[in-house]
């Protein structure tokens, strides 16, 4: 299927000329009913590769694959009509080179429809993001955690502490020089996410980094509360809908095996057997 040529109202350079004005609003969505949630609210929705852990339930985002960004990405178009739509590019499918960056990313833009791609890196990934970026594949970049790289991390620390925040600054730098259109600062200590903010020309969008950011972004199942087991330092949970969820599913357990449900007014024609069935349990 082919999803390109839409056009939603936002577009990249109208996003990046929100920086240092009203705070860009962002969220994840992964499936069609969720982006018409999300879409007249936000800025930006971003088909994340989060999706592997949200939806899927991996371990960690490097098992996602270039189809399966391109399936939820299709799902995700035909619920945006306003907002930026922006696909990850999974693990694995850019950081040979920028030719393989372009291959996949276009591969992302024509199947999907989305108007941008993000990458994870700062420093190491200006040249593809330049790459991308002079062939008509707007960049949304990603510095401070990347998930991706989490192996090398060690885990999902807080990133740019102390001597190291110069490592991210030059991260966020570059990808800016490079013709990013925005940048995703992941999981870094305020003082920094402001220096960032101050010093580069494109909008940061944080997560886990502070209201210093133009923007902010978050899961869109985080910010719906549907983890009840899991809830990161960083994120505000404006409903409870896993334990909804939960409580609901196990009202209805207990109204089938109570006999309850379906009740007179969920029957097609008469009830009065099953009634009677049920009045003998
Ligand atoms: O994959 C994702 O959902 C993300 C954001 C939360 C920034 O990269």
């Amino acid at each position: 299927m082919s999803a390109a040529g839409n056009v939603n109202s936002i577009t990249p350079p109208d996003f990046q000329a929100q920086k240092g004005k009203t705070p860009l609003v962002c969220l994840t969505a992964y499936t069609t009913p969720m982006a018409r949630l999300v879409d007249p609210h936000c800025d930006l929705v971003l088909v994340g590769d989060s999706v592997g852990m949200v939806l899927h339930g991996l371990p960690s985002t490097i098992g996602v694959t270039l189809d399966m960004m391109i399936m939820h990405g299709q799902a995700v178009r035909r619920g945006t009509e306003r907002a930026l739509m922006v696909v990850d590019m999974p693990f694995g499918s850019y950081e040979e080179g920028p030719q393989q960056a372009l291959r996949n990313a276009a591969r992302l833009m024509a199947e999907t429809g989305c108007a941008a791609v993000k990458l994870e890196g700062g420093e190491t990934m200006a040249e593809t993001i330049a790459f991308l970026s002079r062939r008509g594949i707007p960049v949304m970049a990603h510095v401070g955690l990347t998930p991706q790289a989490v192996n090398t991390f060690g885990g999902y620390k807080v990133q740019g502490r102390g001597g190291d925040g110069d490592r991210i600054r030059q991260d966020a730098v570059a990808v800016s020089e490079a013709g990013a259109f925005s940048v995703v600062l992941e999981k870094v200590p305020e003082p920094l996410a402001r220096t960032i903010t101050e010093e580069i020309a494109i909008p940061t969008i944080g997560i886990g980094a502070s209201p210093a950011c133009d923007g902010q972004i978050l899961v869109v199942d985080d910010a719906l509360g549907m983890f009840t087991d899991f809830r990161p330092k960083f994120v505000k949970a404006y409903a409870e809908l896993g334990r909804d969820a939960e409580a609901a599913i196990a009202a209805y357990a207990g109204d089938v095996r109570q006999n309850r449900f379906p009740a007179a007014e969920h029957v097609f024609g008469d009830i009065a057997q099953s009634i009677s069935r049920g009045n003998a349990a």
